[in-house]
């Protein structure tokens, strides 16, 4: 880039920067973070004047979703028409003027808090963002720039989309998670047949684990695997008050069908076990409902419970859950 043929190009639109820098002056107060001494004034001069030194990255901007900011089609937030570039990297006055680096806002040497509230005055509270601030990667500096990049240098883009591309995204942080899909039981994320977003919104959620939701306020599992859902007329307890996660992992495991234990019926025991009644003062509380004398588990005709009590998430005929 040629500084001088800038400069020249500069005179002439400087001399609008001073209306802009009034309407500038209407913008919002996250400008106070900007690298900008205090002292200076809070000068826009709008994309224009970037994309006469920023060229390559204004005419990519051009296919950016965030092009509506510049053409006023949609701000989602306060209105930066004209101004897009400076919606994020804050008034480029000064910068423009001693083409210093340390003179305009540049994400990536931000705190993750700060670039979490510049993205968030627009994205604040939209349908997927909800509860963004109280996500875990909210509270673990993971910015929105972790897993988003503004000018798609990254290799996905903006947005990860494909399911390939969003495992990888998850798994470059979360190996111990992706080392769980190894294992012989387990859903099909390391074959991106489904990916982390179908269980989990990266964004946050109002359930733990930043669960997804099925219909509204179901657990997400139910957007697969329907026929658990109830209501049944037989409920099993411990599928409303443990969730699904409390008999089976979710990531994977070495047990059939995604167990937490390695058998059935050590699953059940662990609320169904023949214990002595708990005395009064106890602190210990059996759960469920100790299965009846003729349940003789020395027999191996009892180990297997869920061959008699088949429907184990809940019956529509039988109190038992054996139909
Ligand atoms: C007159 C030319 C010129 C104009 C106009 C200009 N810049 Fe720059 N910009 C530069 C130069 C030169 C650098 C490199 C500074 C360096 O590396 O020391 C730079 C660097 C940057 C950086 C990187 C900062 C960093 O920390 O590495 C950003 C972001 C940036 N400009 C944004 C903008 C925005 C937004 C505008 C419009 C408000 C703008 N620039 C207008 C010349 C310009
Ligand atoms: C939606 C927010 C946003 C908008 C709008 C935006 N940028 Fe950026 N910009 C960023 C972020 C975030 C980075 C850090 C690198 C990345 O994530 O791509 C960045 C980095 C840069 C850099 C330095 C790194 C590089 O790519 O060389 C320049 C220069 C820059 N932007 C210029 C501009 C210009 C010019 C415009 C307007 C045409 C603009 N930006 C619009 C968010 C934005
Ligand atoms: C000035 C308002 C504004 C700011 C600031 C802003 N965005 Fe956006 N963003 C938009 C608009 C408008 C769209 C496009 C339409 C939509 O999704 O509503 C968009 C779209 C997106 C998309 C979705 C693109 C798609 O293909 O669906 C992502 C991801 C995104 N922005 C990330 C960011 C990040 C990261 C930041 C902070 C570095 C940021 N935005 C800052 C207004 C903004
Ligand atoms: C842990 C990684 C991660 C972080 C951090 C993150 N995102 Fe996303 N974001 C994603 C993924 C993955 C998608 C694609 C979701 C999908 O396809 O369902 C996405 C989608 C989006 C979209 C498009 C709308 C949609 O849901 O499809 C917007 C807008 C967006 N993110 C903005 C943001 C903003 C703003 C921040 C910071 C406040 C942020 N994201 C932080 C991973 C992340
Ligand atoms: C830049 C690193 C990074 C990336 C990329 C990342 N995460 Fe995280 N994630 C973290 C950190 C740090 C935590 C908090 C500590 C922990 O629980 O491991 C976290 C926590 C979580 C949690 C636990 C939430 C809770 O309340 O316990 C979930 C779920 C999660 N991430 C899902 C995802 C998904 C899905 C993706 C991909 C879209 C993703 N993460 C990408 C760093 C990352
Ligand atoms: C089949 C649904 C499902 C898929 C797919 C899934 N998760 Fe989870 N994940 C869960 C459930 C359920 C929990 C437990 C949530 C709770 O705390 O109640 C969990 C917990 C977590 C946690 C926090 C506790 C822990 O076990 O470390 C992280 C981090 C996490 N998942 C990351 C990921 C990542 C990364 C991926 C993709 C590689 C992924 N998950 C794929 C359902 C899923
Ligand atoms: C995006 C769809 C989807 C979601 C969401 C989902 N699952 Fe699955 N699940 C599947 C598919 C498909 C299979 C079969 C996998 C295979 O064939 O290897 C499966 C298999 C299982 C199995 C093992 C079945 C067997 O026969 O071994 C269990 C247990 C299970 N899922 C529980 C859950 C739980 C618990 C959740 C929520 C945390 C959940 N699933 C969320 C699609 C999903
Ligand atoms: C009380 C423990 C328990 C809870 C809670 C539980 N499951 Fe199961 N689940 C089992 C057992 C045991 C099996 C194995 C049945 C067998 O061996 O025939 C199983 C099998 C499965 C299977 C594979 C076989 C089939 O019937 O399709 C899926 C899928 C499944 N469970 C999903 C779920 C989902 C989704 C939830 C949450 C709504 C859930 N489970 C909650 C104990 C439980
Ligand atoms: C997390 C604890 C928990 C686990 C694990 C569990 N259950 Fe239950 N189960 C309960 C509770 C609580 C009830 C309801 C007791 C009541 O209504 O008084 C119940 C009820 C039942 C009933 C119906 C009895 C009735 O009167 O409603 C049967 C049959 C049953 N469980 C079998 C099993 C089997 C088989 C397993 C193993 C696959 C199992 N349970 C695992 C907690 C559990
Ligand atoms: C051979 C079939 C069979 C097997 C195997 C079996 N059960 Fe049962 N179970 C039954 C029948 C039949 C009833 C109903 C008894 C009745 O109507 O009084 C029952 C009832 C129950 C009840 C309800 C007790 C009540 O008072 O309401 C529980 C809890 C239970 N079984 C748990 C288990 C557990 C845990 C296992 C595995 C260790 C298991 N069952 C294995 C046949 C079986």
């Amino acid at each position: 880039m040629n500084r001088l043929l800038a400069f020249a190009i500069l005179i002439p639109l400087t001399a609008g920067t001073a209306a802009l820098a009034q309407s500038g002056g209407a913008q919002p107060a996250k400008t106070k973070k900007a690298a900008a001494p205090a002292a200076a004034p809070v000068a826009y001069v709008g994309s224009e004047v970037c994309g006469t030194c920023h060229e390559d990255v204004a005419k990519d901007f051009a296919r950016n979703p965030h092009h509506d900011v510049e053409t006023g089609d949609k701000h989602g937030g306060p209105n930066w028409t004209g101004k897009a570039c400076e919606s994020c990297h804050g008034p480029g006055g000064k910068h423009v003027e001693s083409l210093s680096a340390a003179d305009i806002r540049n994400p990536l040497k931000l705190t993750a808090a700060q670039v979490t509230s510049t993205c968030l005055t627009c994205h604040l509270n939209r349908p997927t963002q909800v509860g963004r601030i109280e996500s875990a990667h909210a509270h673990n500096s993971v910015a929105c720039t972790s897993c988003h990049s503004v000018h798609a240098h990254g290799p996905n883009g903006l947005v990860a989309r494909k399911p390939a591309e969003v495992n990888a995204l998850c798994a470059g942080c979360h190996t111990d998670v992706m080392a769980r899909f190894q294992l012989p039981f387990k859903h099909k994320v390391t074959e991106n047949a489904m990916t982390c977003v179908d269980c989990h919104n990266p964004h946050g959620g109002v359930k733990p684990g930043q669960m997804q939701m099925a219909s509204a306020n179901e657990p997400g599992c139910m957007k697969c695997h329907g026929d658990k859902r109830g209501p049944f007329t037989f409920e099993h307890a411990a599928v409303r008050e443990e969730g699904c996660n409390g008999c089976h992992e979710p990531h994977g495991s070495s047990n059939a069908k995604m167990l937490v234990r390695q058998e059935v019926r050590l699953v059940c025991l662990e609320c169904h076990a023949n214990l002595p009644q708990p005395q009064p003062n106890a602190t210990a509380r059996v759960t469920g409902v100790v299965p009846p004398a003729f349940h003789d588990l020395t027999s191996a005709r009892y180990r297997n419970c869920t061959v008699c009590h088949q429907k184990i998430h809940g019956s529509h005929v039988d109190r038992n859950l054996l139909r």
